[in-house]
């Protein structure tokens, strides 16, 4: 299996704090995720989808308290308080690890042990990263088989070389006389991260961003901490390749908070004729510097882990058709058939339903039928429009990066910022009304910078600063451009101005003719903005007067937001970068002087 000491020795001492009653080395085969899969058939987890409809796919529903991320569950334990910073929980790390020491004491009893050895991004590639998870959830394994790759050849390129460590248990030991339950977990969660040791304790949740530790415990919040070291990149990003009519592609990445649409803009169907899009992620961008000083991307993750509700045929085909088979599909609803179904895939509801909470539905219920939060769990290979060079391992160059959150109003539907450093204060002064993706104040606004506030390992001031040292570093003409959007903004009636979705090929294509040292621009308190007409409204019937709406300054509201945001930086005190203060700064004075 392996000859890796260190790897060895780890696993011998969790099993024996664990206790399993086995432990088992996961090879990554098809066998062995079918072999998972009935287990979890047999524990009354998933139910197996009708193959005629869906092959190789399953319905699973969790206990009903354990469906999001657990935000505040979830610690940076760095060796110093400051250097986790004010948005993170913090713990001293010797003290957390008595506690967490207790909780895993035994907690794996009567389960098995399984090992999972998992690459985030492409196998051998320099921008990739090796990662161990030891858990006792075959959810885990098989949605870890989706999502990462994993198995025997990661073992293989490992070697004797450093791999980040993650211990995950469900917190639910069995006695010898005690019955299962379909959907173990505790009450009790911790999700924990000690960046300095580049490892990750996990307890008492089987929840994806929980439980499958390479996603956000690892590709972005230990590795944030990882890039911050290493003058490298991890971020909260989608990657796309976007071809223009006559045959030239660029990619670029994109930032948003959680449940903004990031998957929809990853494979977004273009409304404008010979325009292609292509996905590289949908969720996290791992970025270095090339040899040639441009900035090269890959997307770690081997799969996507979408939210369902809202992702039909019409707003994202290419989600849906990459979950045709080979799918998991978690807290969604079952239909009589034995296929899924969810609030968005189609106009009429079905007259009746098995909801996400195992219950008899019908449309008069009175209650959705799938979970807020409900996923897909499908691999990427299966996307249709998944890009050429997704697994290429020296990554795709990125041309342009964009920030976007969910604004009913203020934030202009795009802005293009003037250099790195407007662009750094642009993915710093993100906010975003909260969606079901985290437990939280559903509408609410937060400030989420570069959609990394519950993903970043380490002092979010030393983060703004590590994007500005990135940019000095570098050769400026080489970097990427950045731009602030906006598919949000509401009329005075509460309606959506812009028609999002395919649509929002009209806002790249402008992107993408600046990219290309055309596309008609001027300047705007908040950033380069489109001329009028720069944005291709063909066959859309936006009127002009909804046009100017989605650029309008309410400046009552625009300058009570600087003060909002001055406010907001006085907690990251004096690791706040100065170049913040002086772009927030410039900002106001714009505004007083329109
Ligand atoms: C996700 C998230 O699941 O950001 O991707 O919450
Ligand atoms: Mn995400």
């Amino acid at each position: 299996m392996t000859n890796n000491k260190a790897l060895l020795a780890w696993v011998e001492d969790m099993a024996s704090l664990c206790q399993p009653e086995s432990v088992y080395w996961c090879n990554g085969s098809e066998d062995e995720f079918n072999a998972m899969a009935d287990l979890l058939i047999r524990k009354g987890a998933f139910i197996k989808l009708n193959p005629a409809k869906r092959p190789d796919s399953y319905f699973c529903t969790s206990d009903p308290s354990d469906v999001a991320r657990v935000e505040d569950r979830t610690y940076i334990c760095s060796l110093k308080k400051e250097d986790a910073g004010p948005t993170n929980n913090w713990e001293e790390p010797a003290l957390m690890k008595e506690t967490l020491k207790g909780l895993f004491s035994g907690c794996m009893k009567g389960r098995t042990m399984y090992v999972i050895p998992y690459s985030m991004g492409p196998l051998g590639s320099k921008i990739s990263h090796i990662g161990i998870e030891l858990t006792d959830s075959p959810y885990v394994v098989v949605n870890m088989n989706l999502m990462t790759r994993m198995g025997k050849k990661v073992l293989d390129i490992l070697g004797d070389g450093d791999f980040v460590k993650g211990l995950h248990s469900v917190g639910v030991p069995l006695e010898t006389t005690q019955a299962d339950v379909p959907w173990p977990c505790n009450k009790t969660k911790y999700i924990v991260h000690f960046p300095e040791e580049r490892s990750i304790m996990s307890f008492g949740s089987g929840y994806g961003g929980n439980a499958l530790l390479g996603k956000k415990c690892f590709a972005l919040r230990i590795a944030s901490a990882m890039a911050r070291d290493e003058g490298w990149m991890a971020e909260h990003m989608l990657i796309v390749g976007i071809t223009n009519p006559e045959g030239h592609k660029r990619y670029i990445a994109a930032a948003f908070p959680s449940a903004c649409g990031k998957t929809n803009l990853a494979m977004l169907t273009p409304t404008i004729p010979g325009w292609k899009v292509e996905t590289v992620g949908d969720d996290i961008a791992w970025m270095k510097f090339g040899k040639d000083g441009r900035l090269y991307a890959i997307n770690p993750e081997a799969g996507f882990f979408g939210v369902a509700p809202g992702t039909s045929m019409k707003t994202n085909p290419n989600a849906l058709l990459s979950a045709t088979k080979k799918s998991i599909f978690t807290n969604v609803a079952l239909t009589e058939d034995y296929d899924v179904w969810w609030e968005g895939l189609t106009e009429d509801k079905p007259a009746k339903l098995i909801d996400w909470l195992r219950k008899e539905w019908t449309p008069k219920t009175g209650r959705v039928a799938a979970h807020p939060n409900s996923r897909f769990t499908a691999p990427a290979y299966q996307c249709p429009v998944i890009d050429p060079k997704w697994e290429d391992p020296e990554g795709v160059p990125i041309d342009a990066i964009l920030f976007g959150g969910r604004r009913a109003s203020v934030i202009p539907l795009v802005a293009e910022a003037r250099d790195w450093q407007h662009g750094t204060y642009m993915g710093a002064t993100i906010s975003s009304e909260m969606t079901a993706a985290a437990v939280g104040g559903l509408g609410q606004l937060r400030h989420d910078p570069f959609a990394m506030l519950p993903f970043c390992g380490y002092h979010m001031g030393d983060y703004f600063q590590h994007w500005l040292n990135i940019g000095k570093n570098a050769d400026a003409s080489k970097l990427p451009k950045i731009y602030s959007v906006n598919w949000f903004r509401k009329d005075e009636n509460g309606k959506f101005i812009w028609p999002g979705f395919g649509d929002n090929i009209r806002v790249l294509k402008w992107i993408f003719e600046r990219l290309e040292g055309s596309g008609d621009a001027h300047d705007s308190a908040f950033g380069i903005v489109p001329a009028k007409d720069a944005i291709d409204l063909k066959g859309l019937s936006l009127s002009r007067d909804d046009m100017k709406k989605l650029f309008e300054v309410d400046l009552n509201k625009a300058i009570a937001e600087v003060g909002d945001i001055r406010e907001y930086f006085k907690k990251f005190g004096d690791r706040l970068p100065v170049e913040m203060t002086k772009e927030l700064d410039a900002y106001e004075e714009r505004l007083r002087s329109l």
